[in-house]
């Protein structure tokens, strides 16, 4: 990692500023259903607090548009952040202006302070250099923890960095670069990608940027069927993109080109409707019989996939392999996450919001070397692009030892 960290900065009395990514599920009594963002923030926090620093949090929850929407409120945030942290979370009732600061300005070392939705001001989501003025002049040191959010040039992760004297990595952000990095910039081989997902449209810059560094792709989910369709098969009424045929037909001649074994699945679970309890059939792929449509990769694939998946030195998965919140369709995504989970001594890194669900719901994340909390964060990044919020932080020290050895990453 090239990027300064929260271990390079001196915090003793310091106002932390600390952007972190709380944009959590909830369900509709306003009950956090996921809180693994909230919990993989709590190192960065802890750390604030254990070197005599002032802890203010900022996030945005959801996309209220640049208005006060009471329903996207942190206040359920700033109760669960409490509770883990088991210490008293203040919610300031704004993110920037006096009240707010005078809230900054009576904080004691090692309390900590929750900005309310950044993104009840539209100024955050456009990035407005007076916005981001305002919320850095809350803190004396800007640690970006939230790398779920890299991917947006918003204030409070790009325009806020022209306004601070220092902007560091925290220890999440840092994991994330790291593991990401790794996998795309030096993998131990053979590295595997398995990608899956409804559509193609959203991992087709991910399949051509992979296609030059993998050993190896694996593809499954709705996605798999546009290529399917691509190689001549018949695919009933499955998901595809005609418009994508003739883009998937070249992935597949450049991974040809250049030897790289494409895997796509050789048999499916089918149904009618996408639907529970709707009668389903496994079929090889050449026999999808038409009204029917593919909704999970069958159990031959998951073989193939399996085996494939145990002689990897590195994996990265994104995306489901098939209609897994529906249970009749969840066995491929299941048999992919305990495969990944079963391979001796590689590394294996999960993104993307369905598949990180499935190894949640397995209690599969232990078994890991790495749960990625980006889905768009994590996709941009394996498409090669430059993430804005990563960008815009300060460069390190140079020094060998900061963050993780890359021996230290292996599982
Ligand atoms: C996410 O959940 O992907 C991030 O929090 C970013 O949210 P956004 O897609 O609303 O910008």
């Amino acid at each position: 990692m090239d990027k300064l960290t929260i271990r390079d900065v001196a915090l003793q009395n310091k106002r932390v500023l600390i952007r972190v990514d709380f944009n959590v599920p909830l369900d509709g009594n306003g009950c956090i259903t996921d809180d693994t963002r909230i919990r993989r923030s709590l190192p960065t926090i802890r750390y604030v607090l254990e070197h005599g620093g002032k802890a203010i949090l900022m996030s945005h929850l959801g996309r209220p548009r640049g208005k006060r929407v009471p329903e996207m409120s942190l206040r359920p945030v700033a109760d669960r952040l409490a509770e883990l942290l088991e210490r008293e979370v203040s919610l300031a009732e704004d993110c920037v202006g006096e009240v707010v600061e005078g809230r900054v300005s009576a904080m004691k070392g090692g309390s900590v302070l929750l900005l309310e939705n950044l993104r009840f001001h539209r100024e955050e989501t456009d990035n407005d250099p007076g916005f981001a003025g305002k919320l850095a002049s809350l803190g004396d040191v800007y640690v970006n923890d939230a790398f779920g959010t890299a991917h947006r040039a918003h204030a409070s992760t790009a325009g806020i960095t022209e306004h601070v004297a220092v902007a560091a990595a925290g220890f999440l952000m840092e994991k994330e670069i790291e593991y990401l990095g790794l996998a795309v910039g030096d993998p131990r081989r053979p590295f595997l990608a398995v990608l899956g997902g409804a559509k193609v449209s959203g991992k087709l810059e991910v399949v051509q940027n992979l296609l030059g560094r993998v050993d190896g792709l694996l593809i499954g989910g709705g996605m798999a069927c546009t290529f399917l369709k691509a190689r001549g098969l018949e695919i009933g009424e499955s998901l595809v993109e005609d418009d994508l045929l003739d883009v998937a037909r070249e992935a597949m001649a450049e991974a040809e080109k250049r030897d790289i074994p494409f895997l796509l699945p050789v048999d499916g679970v089918v149904a009618e409707r996408i639907e529970a309890g709707a009668p389903t059939r496994v079929v090889p792929v050449e026999g999808i019989p038409p009204g029917w449509r593919m909704l999970d990769i069958g159990p031959e694939t998951a073989k193939v996939f399996g085996g494939k998946l145990a002689g990897a030195g590195t994996v990265i998965w994104n995306g489901p392999m098939g209609v897994f919140e529906i249970p009749d369709f969840a066995a491929g995504t299941e048999a992919v996450a305990r495969a990944l989970a079963e391979i001796e001594s590689a590394t294996t890194i999960v993104g993307g919001g369905d598949s990180v669900a499935a190894v949640n719901r397995l209690g599969l994340v232990e078994k890991l070397s790495h749960v990625s909390t980006g889905g768009g964060a994590s996709l941009e990044f394996l498409e090669g692009k430059v993430l804005p919020g990563i960008a815009a932080l300060d460069e390190g020290l140079g020094t060998t030892d900061q963050g993780l050895a890359s021996t230290e990453i292996e599982k």
